[in-house]
C-alpha cells in the first residue's frame, strides 16, 4: 500500500514536471489583441462564480436539514461517562435499551478526539468533541436496536482510524 501510494505519487509528480516544462518550452511573448476574449472571460467567470454559489448554498441547506441534533429528552436520561484516549475509548456502559436516553459525558485524557456514534445503518447519530479538561455532554436516544458504532472524528495520531467501540442496543422493557 506505501510502496503503491509512493510510486503513484512520484509518477503524478514526473507528469506535472513533463507538463510545466512542455508549457516552459512553448510559451512566448506574441503581441496580439486578446481584449475581446478577456471581456467575455470575465463575463462567464462572474456568471460561473455565481452558479458555484447558488449550488454550494443550495447543497448546504439540502444537507444540512437532517442536521443530527441532540435528543430532546424527555424524562430521566442515564448517564454514562466517556474518556477517550490514544486510541482508544472507555465508555462505562457499552448498552442500552430502545426509547432509552443516554447522557454521554464526554472527555479525553491526552488530546482532542471526536466522539461520533453511528447507527446500525451507519448513519450518523450524535456526535461531540472529546477534549481534555472538559466534559461535553451529549444526550442519545435510541430509536432502533443493533450495535452503534463509536468512531473517532478528530484526527489524533497515528492509530486514530483504530479508535472504534460498539454499544449495544437492545429491545426491552
Ligand atoms: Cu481519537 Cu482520532
Amino acid at each position: 500500500m506505501q510502496t503503491s501510494v509512493l510510486l503513484i505519487t512520484f509518477l503524478a509528480m514526473g507528469l506535472v514536471a513533463v507538463a510545466f516544462g512542455y508549457v516552459v518550452k512553448r510559451s512566448g511573448t506574441r503581441d496580439e489583441d486578446y481584449s475581446t476574449i478577456t471581456r467575455q472571460g470575465y463575463l462567464i467567470r462572474r456568471w460561473w462564480m455565481l452558479a458555484l454559489c447558488a449550488v454550494g448554498v443550495l447543497v448546504s441547506a439540502w444537507t444540512l436539514i437532517p442536521f443530527p441534533l441532540q435528543a430532546a429528552i424527555n424524562g430521566e436520561a442515564r448517564s454514562v461517562d466517556v474518556v477517550a484516549k490514544q486510541w482508544s475509548w472507555e465508555i462505562e456502559s457499552r448498552s442500552a435499551r430502545v426509547g432509552e436516553t443516554v447522557r454521554y459525558r464526554v472527555t479525553a485524557a491526552d488530546v482532542n478526539h471526536g466522539f461520533a456514534l453511528y447507527g446500525p445503518d451507519d448513519q450518523i447519530v450524535a456526535q461531540t468533541q472529546a477534549m481534555p479538561g472538559y466534559v461535553n455532554e451529549l444526550n442519545v436516544t435510541f430509536e432502533q436496536p443493533g450495535v452503534y458504532r463509536v468512531l473517532c472524528l478528530e484526527y489524533c495520531g497515528v492509530a486514530h482510524h483504530a479508535m472504534t467501540a460498539e454499544i449495544n442496543v437492545t429491545e426491552g422493557p
